[in-house]
């Protein structure tokens, strides 16, 4: 999953969210289109074989056949990449706690794990939410409720034999400084640290998918690229077991270049400080481009996978330090 210059493709957005993106492409959210589209990425051999180690899948994905009737399931490990599956059912409001969110899908998981396991899952996901965007938020209780069932997630993961990818996600929705993000980021971490050894989860068999440490997205001072890198990598660096094989960003929001910007100089900056693998597990910072090529036409399928090749082999220069804008 952290193979050198490969990164992850987190292709599991839910229905909802899919929707979403193709809402702003104008194309309809069918099963057909959601296919059409997914197949497109994963017959992309050259980002698929160079630089993408595995792709995370929603439920419906990692049971869907491509046109001519190949397990989806099948193109990416024909590709020598490892499938990977969205387990978590979303983000809810936590009781008690207006503005923040807990994320649920425990209850009949360790059966979904052995499913996903026959279906060809080697590695699953489960992301939670964490907003700052107020005053009194967030809480330590949406901190504690949230790392405490990451945990329970990884641990039931790890029974059945599937590599746990956690994900923490700050948000960086709100005003807030990078100072404020790297507060949050570091408390998060700490807790989920101490969570994990309380449950007995090898960190050894254990991937973090966080946040970069960044201003919020409506901050009048934007923090510089290497600013970003410096502090992420002092956050980790302060919270992160080096037992810990490989950390894989989430791009949450960040524009295509900006989420290559940022990985390439903390892997460019900082290479002698790194402990972990430091690579990608991008949805929009992947899929944006190739998505917009598409536009739902069968004939603009060589343009997306041109697209989604550039970005791919862009993000994989960025885990070498070896990108150039
Ligand atoms: P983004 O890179 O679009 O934030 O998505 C990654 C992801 O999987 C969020 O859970």
């Amino acid at each position: 999953m952290v193979a050198r210059g490969k990164g992850i493709l987190a292709a599991d957005e839910s229905s909802g969210t899919i929707k979403k993106r193709f809402d702003a492409i104008n194309v309809e959210s069918t099963e057909d289109n959601r296919r059409d589209y997914r197949e497109t990425l994963f017959r992309t051999r050259e980002a698929m074989e160079n630089s993408i180690s595995g792709v995370i899948l929603f439920d419906e994905t990692i049971r869907q056949k491509a046109k001519d009737g190949t397990p989806l399931v099948k193109l990416i490990q024909d590709a020598g990449s490892i499938p990977g599956i969205k387990v978590d059912k979303g983000a809810k409001d936590l009781a008690g706690a207006p503005g923040e969110k807990v994320t649920e899908g425990l209850d009949g998981l360790r059966e979904r794990l052995a499913e996903y396991y026959e279906l060809g899952a080697r590695f699953a996901k489960w992301r939670a939410v964490i907003d700052i965007a107020g005053n009194d938020i967030p809480s330590g209780y949406c901190i504690a409720t949230n790392v405490h069932a990451l945990a329970r997630y990884a641990a039931l993961c790890q029974e059945a034999n599937i590599v746990p990818i956690v994900e923490p996600e700050v948000l960086m929705d709100g005003d807030h400084d990078i100072d404020r993000c790297y507060d949050v980021t570091e408390y998060t971490l700490k807790s989920l640290f101490d969570e994990l050894y309380a449950q007995d989860v090898a960190l050894e068999g254990t991937i973090l998918k966080p946040n970069m440490v960044i201003s919020g997205k409506k901050c009048p001072t934007q923090a510089s690229t290497a600013e970003i890198a410096e502090k992420t990598v002092k956050c980790f660096r302060e919270t992160v077991p080096a037992a810990l094989p490989g950390i894989v960003f989430l791009s949450g929001g960040q524009s295509d270049e900006e989420a290559t910007a940022n990985l390439n100089a903390m892997n460019a900056g900082h290479a002698d400080e790194l402990p972990w693998a430091l690579s990608f597990s991008y949805g929009r910072a992947l899929q944006a481009a190739p998505q917009k090529a598409w536009a739902g036409k069968a004939e603009n399928e060589p343009a997306a996978q041109a697209a989604f090749a550039h970005r791919a082999k862009m993000n994989s220069l960025a885990t070498l330090g070896e990108w150039s804008s």
